[in-house]
């Protein structure tokens, strides 16, 4: 059966012959062009226009991509409207609960759950790669007293492509391949804990690879020569968990990043350093560290949480509130029900007496009720609780979108390869011009 779609602009009506069918039916100007409907294992559809230029010269214009699948992937299925989220088929509240980082790292990678021995060979490997070349170490004095993380972070990921020149051909072996992502895997955590210690003036510590990965990461954070930290398991349970929560969520802003630069054939450091650079920004990544920035801005002005609330409804200012809202979910995020419970088992456990998080909590509530949030559906995201657990374990604010971009790791080389395996061709778009027509230079005398 043919599901037929009529262009509005050409017609004035959109209408579907039900039931479903294989092939969409477009009418542009009195013709009509047969175009595939390409149906995914979840049922979800969309009109394949691989062809539609060759065959109408017009293109799609999808200003920030909300009606765009720009690829068929294998990786994460997530429903914004139900509030789902399955890494591989497997929901991520099980995921959440039973599994450790590295387990869901090789899950994403690979496509399976690991076996005993597979997760072992992994991990080994991973625990074998955590140191970095110390000529990297001097690239930390040229940044300047108070250098963001994430611009040290990204550069210091493009940078090991200049380490590892094997791994700039992605068309290598598999075996190669996977060695710079283990590499990835294994270092970023302490390149991340460096950029920080170096930030604050203090010695870098070095990895401790009798530690788990989470553990070995606090260690690295916190840790001094002349102070051993003890990993609280509350802590490392809940890093655990945001680490899991962040580790994919498909076609988002800097997971297409990573996949439109490694379209080109750039190599997995560059495409990876792309990603970190995309995740920063406050509408994305950055929104953890916006959220505690916000919350420290309602307290300075005197913690009138009603009154912030009504600058975020008012059109007519700029202010939104950080931490609500999202993207693909319109019910509730998933991720934000699971770890707002590690976020309270934290406060708890830690007995933490903050006003900055009293604020958080109010906030939390009056928005949830608040008419404009509600009808919006508008949520707290996981970037609202995340930022209120780093605070409380003693991450610094700057470092919270660093934190991210460790759990979206594992995603970003999986959606990589990914694209690498399917031959995917070079993103390009296409634009609808809107600028002048044709005109004649006009000498600078003449211009007046
Ligand atoms: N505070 C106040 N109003 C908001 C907020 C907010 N946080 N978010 C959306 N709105 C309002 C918009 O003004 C708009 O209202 P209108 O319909 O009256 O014009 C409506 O809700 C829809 O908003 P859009 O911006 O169209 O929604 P979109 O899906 O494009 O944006 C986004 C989603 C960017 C996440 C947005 O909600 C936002 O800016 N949130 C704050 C930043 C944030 O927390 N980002 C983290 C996202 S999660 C992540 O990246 C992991």
């Amino acid at each position: 059966m043919t599901r037929t779609y009529i262009a509005p602009n050409f017609q004035g009506t959109l209408f579907r012959n039900p039931p479903m069918s294989e092939t969409a039916k477009l009418i542009l100007d009195g013709k009509e062009y047969e175009l595939p409907v390409v149906v995914g294992s979840e049922n979800e559809k969309a009109i394949d226009i691989t062809k539609l230029r060759d065959i109408t010269g017009y293109v799609t214009l999808d200003s920030g991509y909300k009606n765009t699948g720009a690829t068929k992937s294998n990786i994460t299925f997530l429903d914004g409207e139900t509030g789902i989220l399955w890494y591989r088929g497997y929901p991520i509240e099980q995921i959440a609960e039973y599994a450790t980082f590295l387990e869901v790292a090789y899950l994403l990678i690979y496509g399976e759950l690991p076996t005993e021995k597979e997760l072992n060979y992994f991990t080994s490997s991973i625990r074998n790669h955590t140191l970095v070349h110390e000529d990297m170490k001097r690239f930390y004095e040229a940044y300047p007293t108070g250098a963001h993380p994430m611009g040290v972070l990204s550069s210091m990921i493009a940078s090991m492509s200049t380490f590892y020149p094997e791994s700039l051909n992605p068309n290598r072996p598999f075996k190669d391949i996977e060695l710079t992502m283990h590499r990835l895997m294994a270092k970023m955590p302490t390149l991340a804990a460096q950029a920080h210690k170096v930030s604050i003036g203090h010695p870098i510590m070095y990895p401790k690879n009798s530690y788990s990965y989470t553990e070995n990461f606090l260690h690295m954070m916190f840790a001094l020569p002349t102070f051993d930290y003890e990993v609280d398991p509350v802590v490392d349970d809940a890093l655990n968990k945001l680490l899991i929560l962040h580790a994919d969520h498909e076609q988002n802003c800097s997971t297409s990043t990573v996949r439109m630069v490694g379209s080109s054939q750039s190599n997995l450091y560059s495409s990876i350093s792309a990603g970190i650079a995309a995740l920063w920004g406050p509408l994305h990544g950055g929104a953890n560290q916006a959220v505690i920035e916000m919350l420290e801005r309602i307290k300075a002005d005197g913690g009138d949480v009603a009154k912030w609330v009504a600058k975020a409804k008012d059109k007519n200012d700029s202010f939104r509130l950080m931490g609500f809202g999202h993207r693909v979910y319109k019910n509730f995020d998933p991720r934000a029900k699971i770890i707002k419970k590690a976020c309270d088992d934290v406060l708890n456990k830690l007995g933490i007496h903050d006003p900055v998080l009293d604020i958080a909590k109010q906030l939390e509530e009056v928005a949830l009720k608040d008419e404009y949030f509600v009808e919006r559906k508008l949520y707290p995201n996981v970037d609202f609780y995340s930022g209120i657990i780093y605070r409380a374990i003693g991450i610094p604010t700057e470092m919270f979108t660093v934190m991210f971009a460790l759990g979206r790791l594992p995603g970003w080389i999986a959606q990589w390869k990914e694209m690498i395996e399917q031959g995917e061709p070079i993103g390009r778009p296409r634009q609808i011009y809107t600028g002048a027509n044709l005109r004649d230079y006009v000498p600078l005398a003449k211009r007046g």
